[in-house]
């Protein structure tokens, strides 16, 4: 019985991807350090830190922790500097009519994303107040593909893994999803997704109905 759908926020309520990118970019730039939209894809889903330490296997030096610490800092507030734009308008196409059909349903909704910034984009796109649980990306172990994301949101809304369904748009996150025993539906290239249960080219293609769908044809 499907009883939760579980997001990721990045790339399937919102288009954030190209204000980390940007943010990312310029960080590469001053460091100068090759960076470019396909290496970019690897860091989709992949925490603040994962994240830098890829980008900076692709100099041709070291650097300490504090180096590292400082960079983050520098990315994370171009970054909070450009997701101050953010409006509802934002939300991707479909996602408020599929948001509205679940908490008419009765099907409960949890935010898993990897994001110290998840809380800010949710209230900037006026949609906190559907979500039962958002996990809190800074008390997180372990960053997709591991479960833990997926299995703390369940966990909080006190229901089975195998009730959920997990939306992502990132190949890393789908493991995560798929690790832990969850319906996983994959936004995005079907060739680059294929580990996902069910891929959908667009989030406009998320309705009720479908989801119903997909959850009964694969759980
Ligand atoms: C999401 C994005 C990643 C980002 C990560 C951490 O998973 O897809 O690109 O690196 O969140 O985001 P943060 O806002 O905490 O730096
Ligand atoms: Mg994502």
């Amino acid at each position: 019985q499907l009883e939760a759908v579980i997001f990721d926020l990045d790339g399937v309520l919102t288009d954030t991807a190209e204000f980390h990118y940007q943010a990312w970019k310029e960080l590469a730039d001053e460091l100068g350090i090759p960076f470019d939209r396909t290496y970019n894809e690897k860091l989709k889903g992949v925490d603040r830190k994962a994240s830098l330490e890829l980008i900076l296997q692709q100099a041709n030096r070291t650097f300490s922790e504090t180096e590292k610490e400082q960079f983050m800092a520098r990315k994370n507030s171009r970054y909070q500097e450009l997701i101050r734009t953010i409006r509802p308008e934002h939300l991707l196409p479909g996602i408020p009519r599929l948001l509205a059909e679940l908490k008419s349903n009765g099907i409960k909704m949890a935010v898993a994303s990897a994001s110290r910034n998840a809380q800010t984009i949710l209230q900037a796109l006026a949609i906190t107040d559907y979500f039962d649980h958002i996990v809190d990306a800074g008390a997180l172990e372990r960053g997709k593909p591991d479960p833990e994301v997926f299995l703390k949101a369940a966990e909080a809304l006190g229901v089975r893994p195998k009730n959920c369904i997990g939306i992502e748009d990132a190949f890393s996150g789908l493991e995560a999803v798929n690790a832990a025993n969850m319906v996983s539906v994959g936004v995005g290239h079907p060739e680059t997704l294929a580990i996902a249960d069910t891929v959908v080219a667009s989030t406009e293609q998320l309705t009720w109905s479908r989801l119903k769908e997909i959850y009964e044809t694969s759980a």
